[in-house]
Formats: C-alpha cells, structure tokens, sequence
C-alpha cells in the first residue's frame, strides 16, 4: 500500500520513539472509564437495537442481509471505501478498513483512525520482520505470534483507541526476485513454506484454534487479509512500477508457484480478507479479474469474507493501466469481478454515475456489502457493547506482557541464521572476552530492527546495547554515516578494532535500501561497506564477526571466502529484541537454529531483469530459473542453508510406503496417458490412501542443546528437465534436543500435494519414476508408478 498523504509524521515518530532505548509504559488512565471504542446495536438504544440485523440469535448472513436492505443507495456507495461512513439513523458508526499488523500491531500510513498509537496506547509489541521468523521454520511459533498481535489489536479497540479491526496482512506473495524491497514481508521463496505461514498466521490473529476448531459464526478475533493476491513481487525496478507492470505469467507457474499460499490462506486458514494487488496479470487487472476473485477464490476455494482493493489501485485501471474506457466501466469491472471495497476514494466519486449509466447494478453493490457487512458483524461491531463479548476483557494489561516481549526475543533467536564458522570462532567466551569493538552503521539504530509495517515496539533493544550487557568493556564506532556508507571512516574504525579482544561487525541494509516502492538494482553492499569490513578484519587481532540486518540477500561472497571473517550470522530485521538476541547467539546463550527460507545469489544474477516471471529456466537461452526449486546457478548460500554450534545426524527409520503404484490405488476409470496421471484424476480418495509417513530420527552429536528445524524435500530423478523443481520442501518440524540427545519427527507426505508439479496447461500432476525423500544427507527412494 502507498499513503495517501506525507509519510514524514510516521517517520518522525517511529524515530522518536526508537532513537535511544525507549522504554514506553501504557500511560494510566486518569478516568476509571476509557472511551468506548465504536460499535453498533448498543441495548441503550432502543430505536436501532430492535432491528434484525442487531438479534444476535439470527445468523450473520440474515442479519447482513436486513442491513444492506435497510440502505439508500446513497449510503451503499459510501459503504464501498476504506473509510465507510457513519449511518447515524441506523445508529452505524464510522468504520475503517485500513489496519496494518505484518508483524505486530502497526500503524498504516496515512490512514486516519485504524490504530493511531496517539492515545494512553503508545506501543505494541514488535516482531521480526516476517523474513526472519520465517527462517525459524516453526509453524507453531508463527501461530503464537499472530495470536499475541491479535489479542493486543483487540486490547487497543476495547480501549477505544483503535477503529479498525481488518488488518491487512500477511503478505504472502512468493519472494520470486532478491531484489524485491518488500521481499522482507513475506516468509521467503517457498510456496510450501509461505502457505504455511499464512495459515498459522491467519487462525492465530483471527482467533482459531489450530485443531481447526471455528467460533459459532466464524466469529473473528480479528479479520486477516492474504494479499496481494496475486503474483505482485515487483515495486519499482528501473522505471518500472507495480501501478503499471503486467506480469507474464505462465499456468504453470501460477499453479505451482505463485497461487498455492493464497489456496492454503483461504482453504486452510479461512482468512476473512484477501487484497487484490495493483499489477495485471497476462493483461488483467488483478481486482478487475473475475477468474481470480469471483471464479478462483470465491468458487474453487471457497472464501468466504470480503475484498480489498489496494490502495488506489482501482483508479488505476482506467487512468493508468488504461485497461477501462471510462471511469464507469472501471468501477464495473470491479464490482462484477467480486472486489468488495476499494482502498482510496475512487468507488465514493465514480458509483453513482456507473449505476445512472446503466453499467453497474444496485444487486451489484448489495453482493459487495453483504460480504463488508458479513466480516464486520463475524468481528462482534453489531452485537452491541464489546466488553459483553467474548474478547471483551482484554484491555491495556494484555499488551506489551513480559510474556509478548520474550515472544518476541523467542522469534528472533529462532530466526538468526549463522552463516559461517570458521575454526568455531563462535560462541565467543563470556569470561575470556575482556574487550569488544562493536563497528557498523546498523549497531546502534533501533528502527532498523524493525523493517516496515511496524508500529512503535514496547522497547528496543539494539545489537550494541545487546553486546554491551555482555562485555562491560566495549567500544563503538558506526564506521561510515549510514548504510549508504558513501565514506568510510576507515582509519578511526580500525584503530578501534585493533584495540579490542573481539570485532563484532554489524553492516547491511535498512529501509531505504530495500522497501515498499524501492527494489534494489544490484545485490551487493551499499558504498564502502565491503572495503570497510575488510580492512578491519585484515586488522583485527582475531577473525572478526560479521552480522548482517537485511531483508533481501547480499552477494556477501567476499566475507565467505576471507579467512580473517571467522564467524557470519543474518538477523534479518530482528524487531525490538533482536539486539538482545544477537549477543545471546554471540556469546553462546543461544544455540541458532535458523534457516535461509530464500537463496542468496550471486551478484551477476541482476543480469536477468527483474520483471522476466518466469520460474523455470530456460536453457536454450540462459535463462537461470528462479528459486532452489528451479535456479541451479552459483549459490552464495542455498536455501534452507543454516548452521549451529552443534551438529545433527538423520536417519530414516520408517517410511510407510515406499511404492506407490497409482493404477491399483485408483479405483476409478481415468484417462490414460504414458507417464504421468493429473491428481484430479488420481481423486480425493486414492490421494487418501497415497499418504506416506516417514519418521526420522534426529540425533544431537554436538555438546550444546538446541532447537533444530528438520526440512524434508523431495528429490526426483531428473527426467522431467527444467519443467519439474530440482527439489521442493515438503515438510519441517522443529525438534528441541540436548546435547547426545536423540529424538524423532514424523512426516506425513501427501503425494498428490507434494509430489506433483503443474504441466504447462496449469493442472497438477504426478509423473512416473523414483522420487527421493531428502533430510540432510539421507535420502529414502520411493518409486512412483502412474
Ligand atoms: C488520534 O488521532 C486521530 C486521527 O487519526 C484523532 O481523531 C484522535 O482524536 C487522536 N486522539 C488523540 C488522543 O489525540
Ligand atoms: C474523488 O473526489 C475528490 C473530491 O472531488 C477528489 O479530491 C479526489 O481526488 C477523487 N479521488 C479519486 C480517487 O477519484
Ligand atoms: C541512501 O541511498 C538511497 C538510495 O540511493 C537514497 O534514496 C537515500 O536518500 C540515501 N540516504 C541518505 C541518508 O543519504
Ligand atoms: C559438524 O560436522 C562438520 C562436518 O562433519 C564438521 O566440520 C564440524 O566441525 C562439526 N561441528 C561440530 C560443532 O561438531
């Protein structure tokens, strides 16, 4: 999303909130009763609490139904924005779509009244950036973070200090090119992995248990939205921006890349929200495609909630993408694609005279506030008073607990990746390490850690205040003015490093490297940053530590290869606690356990252009491919790549299939064809019996304890050439185990899910030949017979 007005005031705040160690208390309420937040049905009012659509006792569809029957046309049209208007007869209050919560309650910019952080709330806690509480790979961690973000969103409503309860996150679109600046909101490359996410995510902020349980009437902590639905991973690379760019997109990639998170969002996690992106797809705006919204989703998957529109996105569509002719046809085209509402003012100017020309219909407009009206009441605003509710006791207690704040440490110890450690020059000694030269423009700059979409963090900790309370003797100097690093002092810098035990290095990028509306156009670090680290580490008594904050991937190939670099970890944005987490790896208080959930490439790899969608290569002219499931290029470092202070030994010890023989599995009649078989062929049944599961025992060889996420691919003989993935993810679990420790994980492993691949015409399919379960080195056949 873009604002609609200045960002400088958010940016001033988040700034004077972050700058030095802020320690921020909710602020007692001087009154015994805080505002009420907004709602409607209230029982004092006898005059609109005795209408349908307030009886709790009739189902939300009868009770949207009787609302939307109630309406003026007038008023329908002011219901199909972000910032729905007040029906004062009906005793309907404002309502505001636009809430932001990618990684804890956020403020949107620009946007007046979702959650505005300006009242006796002043901060939420703040998780990493998605991109890091990926690498942890632990689906149950993802659903306890958005639980907590969930139930401090409804703390701040029932405090009257928040309007909007639909957040639009998560950002599940697939990190296709490592130069996406917003690459950093989304759980990485993975379509598998990124699926996953999205449903822990989504049940745990909208209040699902994760047995898959659902409250009387979908009834929602608060709403989610999966977005941007769909294949929109470009902003604006070299003049071309996401407004404009019609991405070319196979049906191949679209069904096995690019479309499985948004499936699993809705079929599994039955989000209440999807947001259509700005960008065409093959030559269709996404929020004018009915196959995508109305036939895909809707149909196919069988969501149920409403649709946003990205903000300002329709009017694009015939001012920029001059894909309508008129302003009319524009709103039409949205409206009878299934899009709901519209972020911005467009649907408010253009409704009334789309309806006059005869090319919209008011039924047109009831299906939208049906579903507006659906998600509003399932989210508890027309059932009169909240603190009669279930989620009604949460209040200003529940937010920014000791126990969010250590989640939120929890997640970014998860999340860090250690890179490399030559000669285990990590962990460092607690006692020997008698002086520390902490050097780098990222060390001290706490909103650096928190990436964007975040909102003012309870407090923060950053790597040099996490260090410091490590090593009482430690000297910082940020090296170059910023991450730009247009000049490094390189002298002072070194002087300083030559002085201490221990040179910890914290470089990379921040937000106005990589973000929203700024892709990178090179993979490298910014200015004098490289010849900075390797000056000081060619000084340094001792192989320096390098610590990387960055969303995206940095060819950093210089620090793999320098032998005076003894030790590399990523930390993503680690969110408030990352400093504290970052020392605790460093000086051995954790053990990390996280993994790339994306490749780093080599630098040359910009000489592919950002805009080319395609996933698989093309050998005939170069084209690498993308992501560990097609790219067989160079690697920096490989997806799921991750070490830890201690080592890990797998072993298979029961596989329960290992033949899968689908002419006998079937029972019904089906098509024959040499080779391979599509899955709706196989049918739901036979995919049923198809299940594998395979239990691997996980052995701890080192010395230290430690949680270990165990990722499972799939490897096929590689008969199908560049058309089927190299390998794919198929499942991780973490295990926590102590040193000699052994324990087990068991996979099951649905074949027509995962071991299926799109055909160029789009349907999944299964082909014949041995297929090889992979967990580190072991491999375990299994041979597949159609
Ligand atoms: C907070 O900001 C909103 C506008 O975003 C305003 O309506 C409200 O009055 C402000 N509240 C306080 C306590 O300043
Ligand atoms: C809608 O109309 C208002 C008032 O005329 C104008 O300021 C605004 O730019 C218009 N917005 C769009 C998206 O059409
Ligand atoms: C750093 O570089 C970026 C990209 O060139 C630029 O937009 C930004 O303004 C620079 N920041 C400073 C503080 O100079
Ligand atoms: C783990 O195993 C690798 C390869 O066998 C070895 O180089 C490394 O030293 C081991 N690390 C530990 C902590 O035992």
């Amino acid at each position: 999303m873009r604002g609609f007005t200045h960002t400088t005031p958010l940016i001033t705040a988040l700034i004077t909130y972050s700058l030095t160690l802020v320690i921020i208390k909710a602020a007692q309420s001087t009154h015994d009763h805080h505002p009420l937040p907004p709602f409607s049905c209230a029982s004092t009012n006898p005059s609109t609490s005795s209408y349908p659509f307030c009886d709790v006792h009739l189902s939300v569809h009868d009770r949207a139904r009787d609302l939307v029957s109630r309406l003026t046309l007038d008023e329908k049209i002011s219901q199909l924005i972000n910032k729905a208007s007040a029906i004062p007869r009906l005793g309907i209050p404002y309502y505001q779509w636009w809430s932001e919560a990618l990684h804890g309650v956020a403020v949107a910019i620009g946007v007046e009244n979702g959650v505005s952080f300006n009242g006796t709330i002043r901060a939420a806690t703040s998780f990493p950036q998605v991109i890091l509480t990926a690498a942890a790979f632990d689906a149950d961690l993802w659903y306890q973070i958005a639980k907590v973000i969930g139930t401090e969103a409804r703390a701040i409503y029932n405090e009257g200090e928040a309007i909007g309860m639909t957040f639009w996150s998560p950002n599940i679109n697939i990190f296709r090119d490592p130069r996406w600046g917003r690459g950093q909101e989304t759980p990485g490359e993975d379509p598998l992995l990124t699926g996953k996410y999205a449903v822990s995510f989504v049940r745990g902020i909208q209040g699902d248990s994760f047995e898959g349980g659902s409250l009387k009437d979908g009834r929602l902590q608060v709403s989610a939205c999966c977005k941007h639905f769909t294949a929109y991973d470009l902003d604006n690379w070299k003049g071309v921006d996401r407004f404009t760019f019609d991405a070319h997109v196979t049906k191949q990639d679209m069904a096995d890349t690019f479309q499985p998170p948004f499936k699993s969002c809705v079929e599994e996690g039955r989000a209440s929200g999807i947001m259509c992106a700005y960008n065409l797809v093959n030559g269709v705006p996404n929020c004018a495609d009915y196959n995508l919204l109305t036939k895909t989703a809707r149909g196919e998957w069988g969501f149920q909630g409403y649709i946003t529109s990205d903000c300002d996105a329709v009017s694009l569509i015939y001012e920029k993408q001059k894909y309508a002719k008129s302003h009319e046809d524009a709103v039409a085209d949205v409206l009878k694609a299934g899009m709901d509402v519209n972020c911005g003012l467009y649907l408010a100017n253009h409704t009334k005279s789309a309806v006059e020309q005869g090319k919209v219909s008011e039924s047109d407009i009831d299906r939208a506030l049906y579903n507006l009206f659906s998600v509003r009441m399932r989210l508890g605003l027309f059932n009169g008073s909240p603190s009669e509710q279930s989620y009604g006791n949460l209040g200003r207690n529940d937010i920014c607990t000791p126990e969010h704040q250590d989640l939120a440490l929890e997640a970014a110890r998860g999340g860090i990746v250690l890179l490399k450690n030559s000669a285990k020059l990590l962990p460092l000694s607690k006692s020997k390490t008698k002086s520390l030269a902490v050097i780098g423009p990222n060390a001290n700059v706490a909103k650096t850690l928190l990436g964007n979409y975040a909102g003012p963090p309870c407090k923060t900790i950053t790597p040099l205040e996490g260090l410091m309370s490590y090593v009482k003797k430690t000297k910082f100097h940020p090296g170059c003015e910023d991450v730009n690093c247009t000049s490094a002092a390189t002298s002072q810098a070194v002087k300083l490093a030559k002085s201490a035990d221990y040179v910890i290095l914290v470089m990379g990028l921040n937000q106005e490297r990589e973000s929203e509306e700024l892709d990178r156009e090179d993979l490298v670090l910014p200015g004098q940053q490289q010849s900075l680290i390797t000056s000081i580490a060619k000084a340094a008594k001792k192989p320096v530590v390098l610590v990387m904050l960055c969303g995206g991937p940095v060819d950093i190939s210089f620090a793999k290869n320098d032998p005076k670099i003894g030790g590399i970890l990523w930390a993503g944005y680690p969110g408030e606690a990352g400093g504290k987490a970052i020392a605790e790896i460093i000086f051995g208080d954790h053990n990390p356990g996280g993994r790339l959930p994306l490749t780093w490439y080599p630098k040359d790899f910009i000489n592919i252009p950002m805009t080319d969608m395609r996933m698989r290569s093309d050998p005939s002219s170069g084209y690498p491919g993308r992501t560990y499931r097609f790219y067989q290029g160079e690697k920096v470092f490989e997806f799921g790549y991750g070490l830890s202070y201690t080592n890990y030994s797998y072993k298979f010890v029961s596989v329960s299939q290992s033949k899968l023989d689908f002419k006998t599995l079937s029972t019904t009649d089906r098509p024959e064809h040499s080779g391979y078989i599509s899955v709706a062929d196989i049918g739901s049944e036979s995919c049923e019996k198809a299940k594998v599961s395979a239990v691997v025992k996980v052995e701890n060889e080192g010395k230290m304890a430690g949680k270990h996420p165990v990722l499972l691919f799939l490897r096929r003989d590689h008969k199908g050439g560049n058309a089927s993935p190299v390998k794919q993810l198929v499942g991780f679990q973490k295990v926590s185990l102590n040193a000699k420790q052994k324990g087990s994980v068991e996979f099951e492993v649905s074949p027509c899910e995962h071991f299926s691949r799109a055909s160029k015409d789009g349907t999944l399919v299964i082909e014949s030949g041995d297929q090889y379960l992979v967990v580190g080195d072991q491999e375990y056949p299994i041979s597949i017979n159609v």
